[in-house]
Parts: structure tokens; sequence; C-alpha cells
């Protein structure tokens, strides 16, 4: 593999995030190789959601994030960005199926109007992503966490993504199939080229199945390589320090 460091896609360079008076990221650089999966480890609040929202371009940092796609992506739009946050706020009540969900997302007419055509596209979507078919005519508000994820999965990758941040995607998705939403992952990685970055607390998950990682400790970069150099699971307190 290409060294990101040598031919990065995205390039982090010193970036700094002050949140409510406290420097959550502290000099941040790290490189994250095109067309690879990339996974982010680290504590909780070591801050690796603030460091998807950068990538995101939702919060001010200082520092550099630079695109290196062959055209502008200085500013990423949400075309050739799929995101899975972490945390969904769904409001109580929110008046919408899975299906107008979807409509909505693919800019679609609203359901009423919907054709053979719209069906079978948001079958699919559901298909990708193992959900069963019944979710389509569910409400959102009333959806499982881990169905919502698979939602929200379906949704990121619509229309195909060049760059998939996925903030622990997986967390909510039960036991059977956690490994195969893994799998799933890297499929989806390995046969559109679409650059992944991961969050993830499933450190043997992701030893199979990242090309990169990039751990964090309290705001700065404790180790960045190939999965295989991480230290052994035993020895990871040599990395990671609470507090
Ligand atoms: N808006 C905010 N104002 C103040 N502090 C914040 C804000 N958002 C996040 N933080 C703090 O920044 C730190 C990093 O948060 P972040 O969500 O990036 O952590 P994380 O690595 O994703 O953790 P986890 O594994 O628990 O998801 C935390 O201590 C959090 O409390
Ligand atoms: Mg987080």
């Amino acid at each position: 593999m290409t060294h990101p460091e040598v031919h990065p896609f995205i390039q982090l360079a010193n970036v700094r995030v002050r949140l409510g008076g406290t420097e959550i990221l502290r000099g941040v650089s790290a490189g994250i190789p095109r067309g690879r999966m990339t996974a982010i480890l680290g504590l909780n609040g070591a801050g690796k959601t603030t460091l998807l929202k950068v990538l995101l371009g939702e919060i001010a940092f200082e520092g550099v994030v630079g695109f290196r796609c062959g055209h502008d992506h200085s500013h990423p739009s949400p075309r050739n960005v799929g995101y899975v946050p972490q945390r969904l706020r769904v409001e109580a009540n929110l008046p919408l199926t899975v299906r107008d969900l979807f409509a909505l997302a693919l800019n679609e007419r609203p359901m009423f109007m919907g054709t053979k055509r719209d069906q079978a596209k948001h079958l699919a979507m559901l298909t990708v992503v193992r959900a069963g078919h019944g979710l389509l005519d569910r409400w959102v508000e009333t959806l499982s966490g881990g169905e919502l994820q698979r939602v929200m999965l379906a949704l990121a990758l619509e229309p195909h993504p060049e760059l998939l941040l996925l903030d622990e995607p997986a967390s909510g998705i039960d036991f059977l199939d956690k490994l195969r939403y893994y799998d799933d992952i890297a499929a989806i990685n390995a046969s559109e080229g679409t650059t992944v970055v991961l969050v993830s607390h499933e450190l043997e998950l992701v030893r199979r199945h990242a090309h990169h990682v990039i751990a964090l400790n309290k705001g700065v970069v404790a180790f960045e390589g190939p999965p295989d150099q991480l230290p052994a699971t035993g020895g990871l307190d040599s990395l990671f320090v609470r507090g």
C-alpha cells in the first residue's frame, strides 16, 4: 500500500479545535489514504467525533485539512461525502416513514406520487444494509437504534460517496450481524473504491478490516500506521491514557 504520507487523499496538518474553552484537538497531523479503510481509535472523549466533524467541515478549526482528489474538495459537499453520525436525534412525532426519508434524500416526488422505479430503488437501498423490507413503511421515530443505524448507512451510500465517514456505525447492530456489517463495509470499500473513515471501539474488527489506523489520545495522535503495527491488545495502555 502507498504510505498515506506520500499520496494521502486527505492530509491533516496541525489541526486544532477548541470547544467550550477547552482545546479538544491539540495539533492533529495525519494522512488518510485514498480508496482505503482508515480506522480511528481512542478512548471516550479522545476527540474522534470532533475529528470527523472537522472532515465534514461542520466545526471551526485551526490548521490544514487538505483534500487531494484532482478536483476542488476544499469544501466537501454532501454529494460526495456520506456520513453516519454516532448519535441521531430523531424528533419525536417526526411525520416521516423510512420511504419518505429515502424519497427526500433522493430528491424524488413525495411517496403518494412514487413510481415502481422508486420503490425498487428503496428496496435495493435497504438490501445493501441487510435491513428487512418491512422497514420501509415504518415511522422513523419508531425504529430501534440498530434499525436506524442501518437506514442511516443506506442513506449515506446513496449516491455512491467518494468519502464515507462512519462514527461507530455498528454500535447498535446485534451480535449476529455485527461481523457481517463490517464485512459489508469492507466490501463496499473494496468494490467501489470508496475511502472509508471509521470510528470504532471494535479492536478485533479494526485489526481484520482496516488498512490504516489513527489512534487519538487526548486530542493528539498516539499512533498512525497499519493495524499490524498496533501493540497487542494487552499493551494498548502504552498508547491510551485516561484522564
Ligand atoms: N460542544 C462542545 N463543547 C464543549 N466540549 C465538547 C463539545 N463537544 C465535545 N466536547 C468534548 O470534547 C471531547 C471530545 O469529544 P468527542 O465527541 O470528539 O469524543 P469521542 O472521542 O468521539 O468520544 P466517544 O468515544 O465517547 O464517542 C469530550 O471531552 C467532549 O466532552
Ligand atoms: Mg464519538
